[in-house]
Order: C-alpha cells, then structure tokens, then sequence
C-alpha cells in the first residue's frame, strides 16, 4: 500500500545531512535481517559509506517483526543490534518507500552507487493442484502474518469457528510455528506479543485436531529438533503416528548416517509414537504426524459453495532421483477431513522491474551477492552497482543468523568490487544518494516513515502492551500505523 500524504519539508530538510559529498551511497532494500546485517557490515567495512534502508512497510525489522512466532521472544533480541544499527550516524531508515512504487529499481541504481536488494520473499509457492483457491485455504505466510500483526493480513480471519480441524500440509519450522500456535493454551499466548485479533480468535477457536502432513518420511522432514521438541512438548497434546511411517530404509539409514538433525528428528519422533497413549481423552488436543501424503487436489464441502471441506491426498513411496530420495504417487488415495487448510510449502520471492530473475529456483542469478544479468552464470555478465543478500539471493532457507554470513558474503563483494573490481572509477563520481531519494519522494508526496517515527509506534504499542501484560500490542492496521506516522 502506497500512503501520499504531504508532510512538512521541514522534516525533509532536518534529514539532509551535512556529511562531506565523496560518499559512497548505499542503499539496501528490506529492513529484515539480511538487510540491517547487510547495513551494519557496510558501515563498519566502509568509513565513507552513507547507508539508506528502504521498507515498504512504515515499520522496520522484516520478518523479526512479521515471521518470528509471537511465542519465540529470545530470537527478537536482535532488534536491539539491528536499532543500534538504524541510530548510527551514517545510516537512515527510510519506512513506508515501496521499490517498484514509490521508486524504480533504476532511479534507485542512478542515485546510489550501490544498491542492495534485501527484500525477502512475501510471497507463496503454489501446490498447483485443483481446489486451491477455496476459501479456507491459505498460505502459511498469510496466517503467520495475521498472528504477527502484519497489516496486510490484519483482515485474513482464519476459519477457526465452523471446523475442529486444521490441516498444515508441510513439515518444515513454518508448519511447526503454525501448528503450535493453533494447539498452544491461549493464556500462555496472551502474554505474548501476539496481535490482539488474532488472541481473541484463537480464544474462540473450534480447533482441536491438527494434521501436519508430509509428502516424503519422518527421515526427510524439514523441521529441525529443538522446534520439534517443543510442539511434542506442549502440555496435554495427543501426539499421533502411525508406527508404519516410522519404518526405515537402508537409503533413510544411510540419510540418518550424514545428517545429525534428521537422526535427531527422527529419533524424536520414534520416541513420540512410541510414549504417546493409543488414544486421545475426551476434548484432548491433537495432533498428526502424517507421513507419505501428497495433496492431490481439494474437496469443496456440499454445504457451503466455495468453501473447502477436504484434501484429497495421493500416498507416495520415496524413490532414489539424482541422489535424492523424492516421493512418488502410488495411484491409492485418502481424504482428511478440514475447514482450515495452511500451505506450509515454502515462500516465493517476487521480482520487480529491471532485476534479473531465476524463476525455476525463485532467486536472483547471482554470484556471492553480485547480481548477474542472466541465469546462465556468466561471472563476466554482471549489473554493475546492484547485489542481493538474504532469500532473494540463496532462496527461502535458514534461520535469522544464516543472514549474518550471507550479508557478510556480500559485502565482501562489494567491498572487492570497489577496490579492485568494476566499481573502482564509478564510486569516485558524486551521486545524489539520499537527498536526492528523498526530493524524489517528496514530489511525489511519498510520506517517508524515519526511524524516529517508527520509535513513536514502538512506544505507543509497549505502552498498549502494558495494560495487557503484553511485551507489546501491535498496531496491526495500515491506519494505525499511518496514524502516528503522520502526527
Ligand atoms: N524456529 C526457527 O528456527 C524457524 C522458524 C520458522 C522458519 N525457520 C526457517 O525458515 C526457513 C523456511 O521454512 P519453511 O518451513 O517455510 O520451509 P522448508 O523448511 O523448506 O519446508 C518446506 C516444507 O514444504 C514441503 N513441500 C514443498 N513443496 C511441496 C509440495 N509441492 N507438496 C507438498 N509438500 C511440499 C517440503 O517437503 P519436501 O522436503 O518433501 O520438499 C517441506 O516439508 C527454513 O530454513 C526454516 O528452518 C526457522
């Protein structure tokens, strides 16, 4: 969403900085991990370089902010780095700027010397399969996003009311997130910085079964041990699977061998089938592992048009492919029974004009952060001045430090690029950098969201927080936050 409200130049003039003119500018895209760590290198790297983080939402931190389970505070600590980061001296947070929107990517390249594309992935692999447009059914990320407050999710409303089951197709952490957010009690949700309309749904929610359904074995699932551990840990969960999923294959042994954490994840998941009773009490929580299922298509229920009543699953087998064991159709079919379906299959990163894009592997071509003009890996065809970092560049894998070192990566790019590399005789000439982004955004009455704003928004939703006993509440709705913005 685009706000274009004309603010006072008298901010816009504050912002101006007095700074010496043989800067190098710098500007990053995406203010979540893989951009503030992008911004912290840089300025430590670089004496002269002036860093502008971009974010198209008016609030910074990315998916600290929107992907982080409300129940995970400890992995939100980096906040605290990332804001030392945005107050140094050389570095502004530019919120509520829009790449491809508010600016192009090539007004972006002609006033910085260097650009880093950070933005993430906000966007879903699709199934493909019939049925998936019913109502019921979303992504992983959008129901993530409602929980975390994200306002472009603020309105999702999740059925939790007129179904006790919920089916999450996917086993990576995602799944497990979303999964122990519907099965958590909510009076240990409620201290949490959980987005309040979300709290009261999950209050009232209906669901008591949860499926968390995986196309290949217990060997291959994604997820890792310590988030397994804690969703078999909640309090008074049934935990079903099926001992015939447990099975193992001399190629599941020999996984097992080279990866500690599938070991580890299977080894949790034995002991959970194993320790769990052969049935749930009466109003028990649930929870399925179910293993070896393919979504095949989605059922619509014969009460309600347009409304999801089922997935129609094919059973798979895991056969050898390039090394890799995959999971193959055995033509016999199942049906689980759900009014709530979430795809937890991975995030999609999206292109924007002029950016070169893989869209088989949903990345930008690129070498150690260099964005390459093609997928063919020609090092010698490279856009000059443009990098990447985060998912856009290694694709949607990995926790929030994993950024630390691909930030790093990066910035060793373009640090070799400015000394010895193509942007040796460029960054020497004067770029307007960002007080030309902001006149940019000025006529075109972008309000620009500085960190100072943000700081009045995280005071405003500490202080909501407080009355509730809550680290934080949210201010989840474009208004909201546009609200304080423009005070
Ligand atoms: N607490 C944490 O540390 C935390 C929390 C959240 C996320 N993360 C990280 O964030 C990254 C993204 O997590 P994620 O869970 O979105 O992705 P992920 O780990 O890649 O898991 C994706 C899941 O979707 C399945 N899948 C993909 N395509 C499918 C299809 N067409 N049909 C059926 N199933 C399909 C995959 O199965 P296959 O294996 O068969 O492809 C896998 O089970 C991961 O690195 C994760 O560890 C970490």
């Amino acid at each position: 969403m685009q706000m274009a409200i004309f603010r006072s130049r008298t901010w816009l003039s504050r912002a101006f900085s007095s700074l010496p003119s043989n800067l190098l500018r710098v500007c990053v895209v995406g203010s979540g991990p893989a951009g503030f760590y992008t911004a912290e290198k840089m300025l430590k790297a670089h004496p002269k370089a002036e860093v502008d983080i971009l974010d198209r939402l008016p609030t910074p931190f990315g998916l600290v902010r929107s992907g982080v389970a409300p129940d995970h505070p400890e992995t939100k600590i980096v906040i605290n780095q990332f804001t030392r980061v945005a107050k140094n001296d050389r570095c502004m947070f530019l919120g509520n700027v829009n790449l491809g929107l508010s600016v192009s990517l090539k007004e972006l390249r002609d006033l910085y010397h260097v650009v880093v594309l950070a933005y993430g992935a906000e966007s879903d692999r699709v199934l493909g399969v019939p049925g998936e447009d019913l109502e019921g059914i979303h992504s992983a990320r959008e129901f993530v996003w409602w929980y975390n407050g994200h306002p472009d999710c603020r309105n999702l409303a999740p059925d939790l009311q007129t179904t006790d089951t919920a089916v999450i197709l996917g086993q990576g952490n995602v799944a497990l997130d979303v999964a122990r957010i519907l099965l958590r009690s909510t009076a240990e949700l409620a201290t949490t910085d959980i987005a309040s309309h979300a709290l009261g749904a999950l209050e009232k929610s209906s669901i008591r079964k949860v499926y968390l359904v995986g196309r290949r074995g217990p060997v291959q699932a994604a997820c890792t041990a310590k988030e397994l551990r804690e969703i078999l840990g909640i309090k008074d969960l049934y935990i079903n699977i099926q001992d015939v999923d447990l099975q193992k294959s001399p190629m599941d042994e020999e996984e097992m061998r080279t990866s500690r954490i599938q070991k580890r994840v299977y080894e949790l998941l034995s002991k959970a089938a194993t320790s769990s009773p052969v049935s749930p009490t009466t109003g028990q929580r649930e929870l399925h592992f179910v293993f070896f299922r393919k979504p095949d298509r989605f059922l619509e229920s014969e009460k309600r048009n347009g409304k999801v009543a089922a997935v129609h699953f094919e059973k798979t087998t895991l056969k050898v492919d390039s090394g890799r064991q995959v999971a193959v159709g055995t033509g016999e079919y199942e049906d689980i029974e759900s009014g709530l379906v979430l795809k937890s299959i991975g995030y999609k990163s999206i292109p924007v004009d002029g950016l070169p894009f893989d869209q088989h592997r949903g990345v930008v071509p690129n070498s150690r952060g260099r964005v390459l003009q093609t997928t063919s890996g020609d090092l010698l065809l490279l856009e000059e001045g443009l990098y990447v970092c985060g998912w856009l560049k290694r694709g949607p894998t990995g926790i929030v430090a994993t950024n630390l070192y691909c930030a790093e990566e990066t910035v060793v790019s373009i640090m070799e690029d400015l000394t010895q590399g193509p942007l040796v005789s460029t960054s020497t000439l004067s770029k307007p950098g960002r007080e030309g982004l902001l006149e940019l955004l000025d006529n075109r009455k972008v309000t620009v969201f500085p960190f100072s704003t943000w700081e009045k928004i995280d005071a405003e939703e500490k202080q909501q927080g407080s009355l509730k006993h809550k680290p934080r509440e949210k201010l989840s709705s474009w208004q909201e936050l546009l609200k304080v913005g423009s005070e």
